[in-house]
């Protein structure tokens, strides 16, 4: 991680669960993380507790799913820090909406913040990245285990799931973008199975037990085990490209 101490990391959805793990542990490996999301209270605290260590991080307030936030966050990047190296995509929700009788409204929320927000963003970061000659920036998107297979038994997380499939093909959408411009920016999809954060609790926040029991059905993953993988993608020397890492708890099926 030597050489991305010093230089500029955005992750968003810094306030929670995976997001707040890979802040944390970007910090700690030196870099300058600019943490965003919609509580940015939240990332603030988490700015205050890692005052000690190697890096910092900068909270800023931002809804993906708003292009004029999205685009004045990265303003803000750009006169304040310069621009951005690295940016990781882990802003996201699920909504229990099968496609029986979901309302179309969680369905576009899905879509406006694991879709929209992330291919906004995205395209900022490497405008970011080429504006300033950063051959070297890398773009990691939190996908999901259910970005690669529909599980039929749940169908709450149909939509979720193809919002997550879109963000599969997104991932080789970008980087075949990405070397017809002759860059080396690389791409990364990370997909974690079921990790003990916030997601499921917001998804059933009607009805918590549902979140209980999926979280204790067998040993989740921890935020950090994804921020391992995160820090894995980046440390890889410029000429390897990790294109996929998928993590699963063990007894996950
Ligand atoms: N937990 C799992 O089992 C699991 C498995 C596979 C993939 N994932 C993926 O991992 C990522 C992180 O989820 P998590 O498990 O850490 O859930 P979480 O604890 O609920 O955290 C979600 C994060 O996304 C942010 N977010 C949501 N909507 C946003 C918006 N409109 N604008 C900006 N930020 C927004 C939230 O911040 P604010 O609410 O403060 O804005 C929060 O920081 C998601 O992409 C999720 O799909 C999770």
């Amino acid at each position: 991680m030597e050489r991305w101490v010093g230089r500029v990391a955005l992750v968003t959805g810094a306030s929670s669960g995976i997001g707040k793990a890979i802040a944390q542990s970007l910090v700690c490996h030196g870099m300058k993380v600019v943490g965003c999301a919609r509580n940015v209270e939240a990332v603030e605290e988490l700015s205050e507790k890692l005052k000690a260590e190697k890096g910092s991080l900068i909270p800023i307030v931002c809804d993906v799913s708003k292009e004029e936030q999205v685009l004045s966050m990265f303003e803000k990047i750009k006169s304040e820090f310069g621009g951005t190296d690295v940016c990781i995509n882990n802003a996201g929700l699920s909504q229990a909406a099968p496609l029986l009788s979901g309302k179309t409204e969680q369905w576009k929320n899905m879509l406006d913040v694991n879709v929209l927000g992330l291919c906004m963003c995205t395209r900022e970061a490497v405008k970011s990245m080429r504006e300033r000659g950063v051959d070297d920036g890398h773009v990691i998107q939190i996908n999901s285990g259910v970005g690669h297979k529909q599980y039929a038994s749940n169908p709450d997380g149909h939509f979720y799931s193809a919002t997550k499939f879109a963000v599969t093909a997104l991932v080789d959408g970008l980087r075949n973008e990405l070397s017809l411009s002759k860059t080396h920016i690389r791409v990364t999809s990370i997909s974690p199975g079921l990790t003990e954060t916030n997601f499921a609790h917001r998804m059933y926040v009607h009805d918590p037990q549902v979140a209980v029991k999926k979280y204790s059905a067998f040993e989740s993953l921890k935020p950090v085990d994804i921020a391992d993988g995160v820090i894995y993608a980046l440390s890889a020397p410029k000429h390897v490209q990790v294109h996929e890492v998928k993590i699963n708890p063990t007894e996950q099926p």
